[in-house]
C-alpha cells in the first residue's frame, strides 16, 4: 500500500522520518493526501479532498481544525496530547513569573541605559525600585483544568513553594493519580477562583469554553488576581477582561496568544505563541502524531483521537476490514454484507464515542472484503470504510 502525506507547517524531520520511504511520499503540494500533518495552519477555509482519511495535528490544540466537517467525511483528527506539555509547563513557570515582577519592563528600560557608560550601575540601583514585585512562593495557585499540562503545572508550582488548588470537571482517574498529593483538588469553580493569587489557564479552546472567563468568573475572583493563559486566547471574554484590568481586579493577564486587543492593554503581557516552541517539544509531537497516524492508515487503530473512539486491536486474520458510522446499529448489516460474500470474521473490535461506532474486524478473504467495501459504504449511518 502507498500512502501520500500533505504537509501543512514545518514538521520536525526526526518525525517524519519515520515514514518508510517505500510506502509513503510526503509533500506540501500534494492534492490528494491520505494524510495530513500539521502544526497550527488554519484548515477551516481548506477544501477537504475525497482522499482525505486522517490529519494529525502535531500538537494539542485542534481549533484550527474543522473537526465537526472531517467527522461527517469519516476523516480522523488525531493530536498528540501531553507531547508538549513540559515545553508549555515551563513557560507557564516563566509567565508566572512575569506576572510577579515587571520583568519585560525592566529588561527594556535597562536598555534606554545604553550610553550612560560609567553611570549604568548607578542608575540601575536608583532605577529598579520602579520594578518591584513579589514572590510566587506562599501563594495561592489556581489550576483551571487538569490534563496533560495543567497537571505538570500544579506539581511544579507545589515544587516551587505554591499552595495549588486544580479544578476539572473531567479530571480522569489517570491523571488525578499523577497530581502531587499536596494539589488540593476541588469540585466547583468557585473553591478554585475565589482564593487564588495566581490563576493558570489550561483548557482547550471550545464552543464551551470559549469566552467562559466572564464577568461573572472575575467577579469571584480575588482583587489584583494574576492570570496566564498558555491554553488558547478566546478562553477570555475581552471586554470582562478589559474592565476587570481596569479596575484592579486583575494585577496583570499573561497570554501566548497576542492579537492587537491584546497588544494595546495595559498590564497584558503577550508572548507570541512560544509554549511549545521548543526542540524537544516540536520533535515530540512529530514523532507522536506520525507513529498515530501510521498505525491508523496501516491498521486502522485510532489512538489519540478528537473526533472518534480510541479502538486498537492487534491483526489476526489475513485481511481487515474498518467502519465508521453514525449508527448504533450497524454490526448487523455489516454481517449481511460478509455472509452474503461467505466472510468470517476472526476477530472483532467496537467502540462508541457519542453517535459514532467504529469497527475493526479482521477476516479469513482478502479480495472479497475489498469487494465488499462499497455494500458497506452505502449503509444507513457509514462516513467511512477501509479494506486494509
Ligand atoms: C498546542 O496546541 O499544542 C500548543 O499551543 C502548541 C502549538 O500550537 O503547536
Amino acid at each position: 500500500m502507498m500512502f501520500k502525506i500533505k504537509t501543512f507547517n514545518k514538521i520536525d524531520p526526526q518525525g517524519l522520518s519515520l515514514f518508510p520511504k517505500d510506502g509513503y511520499t510526503i509533500s506540501e503540494e500534494e492534492q490528494n493526501p491520505d494524510a495530513i500533518v500539521l502544526r497550527s495552519y488554519k484548515m477551516h477555509d481548506e477544501v477537504l479532498p475525497e482522499s482525505l482519511k486522517a490529519i494529525a495535528r502535531a500538537g494539542a490544540g485542534t481549533n484550527n481544525i474543522p473537526v465537526e466537517k472531517c467527522t461527517d467525511k469519516g476523516i480522523v483528527v488525531f493530536n498528540t496530547p501531553g507531547a508538549n506539555a513540559n515545553g508549555v509547563k515551563e513557560l507557564v513557570v516563566a509567565g508566572l513569573l512575569l506576572a510577579s515582577r515587571d520583568i519585560s519592563g525592566a529588561i527594556n528600560w535597562a536598555k534606554t541605559l545604553i550610553g550612560e557608560g560609567d553611570q549604568v550601575p548607578a542608575l540601575v540601583e536608583k532605577g529598579k525600585k520602579n520594578f518591584a514585585g513579589q514572590e510566587i512562593a506562599g501563594k495561592t495557585l489556581a489550576v483551571y483544568g487538569l490534563g496533560a499540562i495543567g497537571i505538570l503545572v500544579a506539581n511544579v508550582a507545589d515544587k516551587l513553594g505554591m499552595h495549588v488548588i486544580g479544578f476539572d470537571p473531567f479530571l480522569s482517574t489517570k491523571n488525578a493519580h499523577q497530581l502531587s498529593s499536596n494539589v488540593e483538588v476541588v469540585d466547583s469553580e468557585k473553591a478554585l477562583l475565589s482564593d487564588a493569587d495566581y490563576i493558570s489557564l489550561n483548557v482547550p479552546l471550545l464552543p464551551a469554553t470559549k469566552g467562559f472567563i466572564n464577568k461573572d468568573k472575575f467577579d469571584l475572583m480575588k482583587d489584583g488576581v494574576r492570570i496566564v493563559n498558555f491554553a488558547r486566547g478566546g478562553l477570555e471574554c475581552k471586554e470582562s477582561l478589559k474592565e476587570a484590568l481596569k479596575s484592579g481586579k486583575v494585577a496583570r493577564y499573561v497570554i501566548d496568544f497576542p492579537d492587537e486587543d491584546f497588544l494595546q492593554m495595559e498590564n497584558v503581557i503577550s508572548i507570541p505563541h512560544l509554549g511549545a516552541s521548543t526542540k524537544e517539544s516540536e520533535t515530540n509531537c512529530a514523532l507522536m502524531a506520525v507513529k498515530q497516524l501510521k498505525n491508523y492508515l496501516e491498521n486502522g487503530n485510532i489512538v489519540n483521537s478528537v473526533n472518534f473512539p480510541a479502538t486498537s486491536m492487534a491483526r489476526s486474520g489475513a485481511h481487515r476490514l474498518t467502519v465508521g458510522a453514525k449508527n448504533d446499529s450497524i454490526i448487523g448489516s455489516i454481517n449481511d454484507v460478509l455472509e452474503e460474500k461467505e466472510i468470517t470474521i476472526e476477530n472483532m473490535i467496537s467502540q462508541k464515542c457519542g453517535n459514532l461506532t467504529y469497527l475493526i474486524i479482521d477476516t479469513d478473504k482478502c479480495a472479497e472484503v475489498t469487494q465488499a467495501i462499497d455494500k458497506i459504504k452505502a449503509i444507513n449511518g457509514v462516513i467511512l470504510a477501509r479494506a486494509l
